[in-house]
């Protein structure tokens, strides 16, 4: 049975993980799941999540800047992305596809960045708002390049980079509240029903 008034404290939750760990296939059956519970639930993302968030993905995507101004991009999506989410709380539950934490793993632990002003950056980002619950999607850099036809990510980033993005996890996962490392190498309905097991008992 789902235990509403437990779980409903845990409002915001983020999936995290490298590209391609299952983040997006794993929020949406989260979502499909608490709207056949009969939640409203709002399906989000970082970056682009908002109208104006929309521009400045295209010009992350599409334009190659240095990791310093791709951070301020991101904070700045961010500020704005943590607004409606705020809004949402009241109402919904909100899943969102990333969050604060991949600012913190790919920006600093991955780029390199000061970890201490990515991670005070961030947070001012967000308002000092985190996920309640953040299942990061765990997958061995290797995986990679089977699960995506954009071979490329891997071969521009490298290998070595995705491992530190993970590195950058487990500090995560250790320094913040109810982040939990999921397993994401099995079948996509094996994964969840690990997410499911946390839901249940927290
Ligand atoms: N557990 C899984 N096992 C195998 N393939 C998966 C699994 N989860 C997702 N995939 C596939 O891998 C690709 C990337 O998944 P996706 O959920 O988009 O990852 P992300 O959002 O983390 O980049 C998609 O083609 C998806 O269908
Ligand atoms: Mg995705």
């Amino acid at each position: 049975m789902h235990r509403k008034k437990t779980t409903d404290y845990f409002k915001y939750i983020a999936f995290e993980g490298i590209d391609a760990a299952g983040k997006s296939t794993q929020a949406k059956m989260l979502s499909n799941f608490l709207k056949n519970e009969g939640y409203d639930v709002f399906l989000t993302k970082e970056p682009g999540g908002t109208k104006e968030g929309k521009a400045i993905r295209n010009l992350l995507l599409n334009v190659d800047l240095p990791s310093k101004a791709r951070t301020f991009m991101f904070l700045a999506d961010r500020v704005l992305h943590i607004e409606k989410v705020s809004k949402l709380l009241k109402t919904s539950y909100v899943i969102s596809d990333r969050s604060l934490f991949s600012t913190i793993a790919y920006q600093a632990f991955g780029e390199g960045l000061d970890l201490d002003f990515i991670e005070r950056a961030s947070l001012f980002s967000a308002n000092n708002i985190v996920p309640d619950i953040t299942f990061v999607m765990d997958i061995d850099t290797s995986t990679i390049k089977n699960r995506i036809e954009k071979m490329d990510v891997i071969e521009s980033k490298g290998k070595s980079f995705f491992d530190r993005v993970k590195k950058g996890y487990e500090y995560i996962a250790k320094h913040y509240k109810n982040v939990y490392i999921i397993d994401g190498e099995r079948p996509a309905d094996r994964v969840f029903e690990d997410i499911l097991k946390i839901w249940n008992k927290i």
